[in-house]
């Protein structure tokens, strides 16, 4: 399915992300079966990887799942009974590059010579403050854009990924209010937050569409699961949680654009899916196609990445 292209204003078009998403909400196909594939979901112990990890399951794939507290991923596990045969907890601190080599190693362990075939770079954060990484980064960026970055690239250099594998990154369409993704960020307060946030899913799309021109036998996407309630936007309980409940996506639903991407044929490879839109249609002014800041901020993390 495509579109029409977005409102350019971006304010608009972040407040149309809201229409229609429950009644024009993309739903992903039961089938293709995933019998006998490997899947890896990072942040898998929450809201939209905890239900795309799922839905993975549920068509009958073998699952890695990071988690960074090894409490919420019991906890995971135990909540999805005779399927957590089929899964393994993978620890990850996405905010500490140090973690990554373990992580790699305990995959590669774990897989015993296969590969994976899915992947989705799930896990994200929306910081409230400003903060950095254990090496000192920003936060939102160091979380979702450069703790990705360095995880992909262990796992590619170890062989651990298929030559035709599937990479969905999880974006948020929210990304079209900033213009940039850089390491060095500096903000204030709750606004700054939401603009570090725009900024790295930002980055998301940058990376994804360069991963794809780097490596051509991957299927590269990017997905914006909807405006979804979890815990990216604070607690979903109590009073706040049911006003969430009422005007956003629950995380089941929040799962379809990713899980279409992981497992549907026909995808336009480098596409950006959208929860209401299917394969979005950029105006050539859009952030996202700037090809020449997202060779940069590719170099950047290279270098970064250690
Ligand atoms: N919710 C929305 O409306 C929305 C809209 C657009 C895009 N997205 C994107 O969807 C993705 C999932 O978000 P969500 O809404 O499901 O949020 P969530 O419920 O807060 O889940 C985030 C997941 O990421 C993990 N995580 C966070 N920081 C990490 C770190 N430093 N190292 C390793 N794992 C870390 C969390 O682990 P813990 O369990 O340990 O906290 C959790 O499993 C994110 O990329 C987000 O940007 C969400």
């Amino acid at each position: 399915m495509t579109t029409p292209h977005p409102p350019n204003n971006p304010w608009l078009r972040t407040a149309s992300c809201w229409l229609h998403q429950r009644s024009r909400g993309l739903v992903c196909p039961d089938t293709p079966r995933l019998d006998g594939k490997v899947a890896l979901v990072t942040g898998a112990t929450s809201g939209i990887g905890a239900a795309t990890a799922r839905g993975l399951l549920a068509r009958g794939a073998t699952l890695l799942a990071t988690c960074r507290n090894p409490a919420r991923g019991e906890a995971f596990l135990a909540s999805l009974g005779d399927a957590a045969g089929r899964v393994t907890l993978v620890p990850l601190r996405l905010d500490d590059l140090h973690t990554v080599p373990a992580c790699a190693a305990a995959v590669a362990g774990r897989l015993g010579g296969r590969q994976i075939e899915i992947l989705v770079e799930n896990a994200g954060i929306w910081p409230q403050r400003y903060a950095t990484t254990a090496q000192g980064h920003e936060i939102a960026f160091g979380t979702n854009v450069l703790g990705h970055f360095a995880l992909r690239r262990a796992m590619l250099q170890a062989g651990l990924l298929a030559a035709d594998a599937r990479v969905v990154v999880v974006t948020g369409d929210i990304y079209a209010l900033q213009e940039d993704c850089t390491p060095d960020y500096r903000y204030r307060g709750l606004l700054g937050g939401m603009y570090a946030y725009c900024r790295s899913k930002l980055g998301n799309l940058w990376i994804a569409g360069e991963l794809q021109r780097r490596h051509l036998g991957l299927t590269v996407t990017a997905a914006h699961p909807g405006v979804v309630t979890s815990e990216l936007f604070g607690s979903s309980t109590g009073l706040f949680g049911w006003g969430k409940s009422l005007v956003m996506l629950d995380p089941v639903s929040g799962a379809q654009t990713s899980l279409y991407c992981a497992t549907q044929p026909g995808l336009v490879k480098g596409g950006y899916y959208h929860s209401t839109r299917g394969l979005m249609r950029l105006r050539d002014s859009d952030p996202a196609l700037r090809r020449e800041r997202a060779s940069a901020l590719w170099a950047a993390c290279e270098a970064l990445a250690g």
